[in-house]
């Protein structure tokens, strides 16, 4: 877990922004009205890749994890968790503006005390809460009021109780929960790493008191490695504790493990140390009691909790920034998408060297079967040199090839992405052999 030397970029935010819409990774959100600052949508090979990074979070942090559950809570939650929580009286960023533009800035941006646009001078700041708010029914009054949660965390906190009882869990154990979150931020930027609407997977891990600070470097630990597990190169992961003045309300200590994206080092994931400062405010503000009874020790506490909060459009952002590779290719330059299997949108394309009989069927035969058990595409279009270059721009770690010998003998060809060796497999094999390359 080294902090090692600044890595060098590979590739600017403009190609990943234009490889994204191009290729059906991720479009502007309402693009045909404009777009929506901020806002994006995943198109079909984008959800395949954000579901393959979930996917690879809830197994390996939920369901290999016997110490571990899942959840899903809504978004909307009762308006006194967010009294509770803190965050209705300090999940604000300073806000100045500007008296001639009227531009708007957060104070703790900004390195001058005039407006880094027009030189114009700036009003005092004041606190801005990055809360949306919302109303419940058809009546807009105060009483109606309800917020867009700003982290799922909350939810696995008002659910510590029912949790408890349902799974019969000893402490130590933890909640997982992969959802939505809204914060009304405001500079976001650099394409899906900082948006108002973005997708957590979060973890509130429960412990007992004292035990926090080892379980707490386990879990450094652990979130370091699963980025590495991955395939994310592990010159552009750092980690970087937080300042005391850094950090948040709730927290005793954080970390964050950040990755070199192109616009440099920026935080993928925090892991916190929030004590037991979110269950005992629940206690307090709902008058029902969240602690745990510890049969070894005969005793009643509120536990500690770790939590390692991910973002999953960052992750999502950093595994195609990190996949991203561009080489030359005789007078051309190849690019190529160098995901790991599990990652990888498209597991496997199937690709008739000619759309003439009997290739096409025994192609589609091909491919119907693979489809069974991977994400596979069939694509018989242009010249099978553009198609091999059409799949590695998307990641596809495989493209089996059907050619003039594979009706006679039943063999078809695999190439690898990474290497682009092609080797000879009988049809009866294929299965077999893609299975113990991708799992
Ligand atoms: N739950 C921590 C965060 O959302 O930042």
């Amino acid at each position: 877990m080294k902090n090692g030397k600044t890595p060098t970029a590979t590739t600017t935010m403009e190609k990943i922004v234009s490889l994204a819409k191009r290729r059906g990774f991720i479009f502007p959100s309402s693009e045909i009205y404009g777009g929506l600052n901020s806002c994006w949508d995943y198109g079909p090979l984008g959800v395949e890749l954000k579901n393959n990074v979930k996917q690879a979070w809830w197994q390996r942090m939920i369901r290999q994890r016997e110490d571990m559950v899942g959840q899903d809570a809504s978004i909307l939650m009762h308006p006194r968790v967010w009294e509770a929580s803190g965050h209705l009286a300090g999940f604000t960023d300073p806000l100045v503006d500007c008296k001639e533009c009227k531009q708007r800035f957060r104070a703790d941006h900004l390195t001058t005390n005039v407006c880094p646009e027009c030189g114009g001078e700036l009003t005092e700041a004041r606190n801005f809460n990055l809360m949306f708010k919302t109303f419940m029914g058809p009546v807009e009054d105060q009483a109606a009021v309800v917020y867009l949660r700003p982290e799922t965390a909350q939810g696995i906190f008002v659910n510590f109780a029912n949790v408890l009882t349902t799974t019969r869990k000893k402490l130590p154990f933890g909640v997982g929960q992969i959802g939505k979150s809204f914060r009304n931020e405001i500079t976001p930027g650099n394409f899906t790493f900082r948006t108002r609407e973005f997708e957590q997977m979060e973890i509130e891990y429960f412990v007992k008191p004292g035990d926090d600070e080892e379980c707490y470097r386990h879990w450094v630990e652990v979130r370091y490695n699963w980025y590495q597990e991955l395939g994310i190169n592990p010159d552009r992961l750092r980690l970087r504790p937080h300042n005391p003045e850094e950090l948040a309300h709730y927290a005793k200590a954080c970390i964050d493990i950040e990755y070199y994206f192109p616009m440099g080092w920026s935080e993928l994931e925090g892991i916190a140390n929030r004590t037991d400062f979110d269950l005992k405010r629940h206690t307090e503000y709902s008058g029902n009691k969240l602690d745990y009874f510890d049969q070894e020790t005969n005793e009643h506490y509120i536990p500690y909790v770790i939590e390692p909060s991910a973002g999953a459009d960052r992750a999502t952002l950093a595994f195609l920034v990190d996949a991203y590779h561009e080489e030359p290719d005789k007078d051309e330059t190849r690019v190529v998408l160098r995901f790991h299997p599990e990652i990888a949108p498209i597991k496997v394309a199937v690709l008739p060297l000619s759309r003439k009989e009997p290739l096409q069927s025994m192609a589609k035969e091909i491919s119907g079967e693979l489809r069974r058990y991977w994400n596979t595409e069939y694509d018989d279009a242009k010249s099978i040199g553009r198609r091999y270059r059409r799949q590695d721009e998307v990641g596809t770690p495989f493209c089996v090839t059907v050619d003039f010998q594979s009706p006679e003998d039943r063999t078809v060809t695999v190439r690898e992405r990474d290497t682009m060796a092609q080797t000879r497999i009988a049809v009866d094999e294929l299965v077999a052999y893609l299975r113990e390359k991708l799992g």
